[in-house]
């Protein structure tokens, strides 16, 4: 049995879907499972991570899929330890890209809340993988609302550089070692990214591209992106964090790692791939 915490979101959803296909049971974690609108062969476990108790929600586990979107740090520790102290043997964690495991953890909001996340895991004795994830693909659907209302998307540095991780290879990556019996992914970090590193304005082109429209990238200052960002609900701390890696060494953010053909043996999907498997969010 597999506990799969953010059950109903991007990675964790994907996750799901994967591990029933290879037949794996699968405790799926969400606050509503009447609209979660997870697979019935999912056993589903409503809980309120960062509230409830995790009680019975480990029985009969043999792994623990951690995602610190499920609640935060603090709770994913709380839940790390419980999951030891249950007797859980094996925990991945979707850690972030950002982690550095260096002093310049503690100044970067999004390092530091996965690092210490990441510290817990390994404190708690459980085999351990971590899953440190590149830029998300799916941070672009915030940008529908603007495409569907003007086509142009306002956002920071557009020289900037990463390489968007479709959330199928991200769970790709966490299925294998969660079902690994050999002990080869024991102790491993896997970097899992994209397969190219693209600017905003050339990810803007490919979904313009994809749903026939002249989609314009409008550039912001830092102090304009910031109050953007805190104005949409991001925590201070979280925007900084987010503007720091747009304007860090693009030899640091545009890293393509071979992650995915490593661990699945098939290449990671391209961002045509998943603006191909999410159009409709852009589409008026
Ligand atoms: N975005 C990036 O570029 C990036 C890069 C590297 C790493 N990451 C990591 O990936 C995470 C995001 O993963 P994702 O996109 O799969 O997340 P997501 O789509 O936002 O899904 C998170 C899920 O967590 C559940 N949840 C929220 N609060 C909860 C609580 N208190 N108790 C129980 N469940 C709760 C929600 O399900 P219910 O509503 O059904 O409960 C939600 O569907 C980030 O937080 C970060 O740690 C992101």
């Amino acid at each position: 049995m597999i506990v799969v915490t953010g059950a109903s979101g991007h990675v964790g959803r994907a996750l799901v879907d994967q591990l029933l296909a290879q037949g794996a049971p699968v405790r799926a974690v969400t606050r509503d499972p009447d609209k979660a609108g997870l697979p019935a062969a999912a056993g589903t476990y409503r809980a309120d991570l960062a509230a409830d108790d995790p009680g019975p929600l480990f029985d009969g586990a043999d792994a623990l899929f951690v995602n610190l979107a499920a609640g935060g740090a603090p709770t994913c520790v709380r839940l790390v330890e419980a999951a030891a102290a249950a007797g859980v043997p094996r925990a991945v964690l979707l850690s972030s890209a950002g982690v550095t495991g260096t002093a310049e953890d503690a100044d970067n909001a999004i390092a530091h809340m996965h690092s210490v996340v990441e510290q817990a895991v390994v404190a708690s004795g459980m085999r351990w993988t971590f899953v440190r994830g590149g830029m998300f693909a799916t941070n672009t659907l915030d940008w529908a609302g603007q495409i569907h209302a003007s086509g142009a998307v306002r956002g920071p540095n557009a020289t900037s550089v990463s390489a968007p991780v479709h959330q199928d290879d991200l769970a790709a990556v966490a299925a294998a070692a969660l079902l690994d019996d050999t002990g080869t992914h024991d102790g491993a970090v896997h970097h899992v990214t994209g397969p190219e590193a693209l600017t905003p304005p050339q990810m803007l082109d490919i979904i313009g591209h994809a749903i026939g429209r002249h989609l314009r990238y409008v550039e912001l200052t830092r102090p304009e992106a910031l109050a953007a960002m805190t104005a949409n609900g991001v925590p201070e701390p979280v925007a900084d964090a987010i503007l720091d890696w747009s304007n860090a060494d693009p030899a640091r953010t545009g890293v393509v790692s071979d992650a995915v053909k490593n661990v699945t043996g098939r290449p990671a999907r391209t961002f045509e791939r998943w603006v191909t498997d999410n159009v409709e969010a852009f589409r008026r």
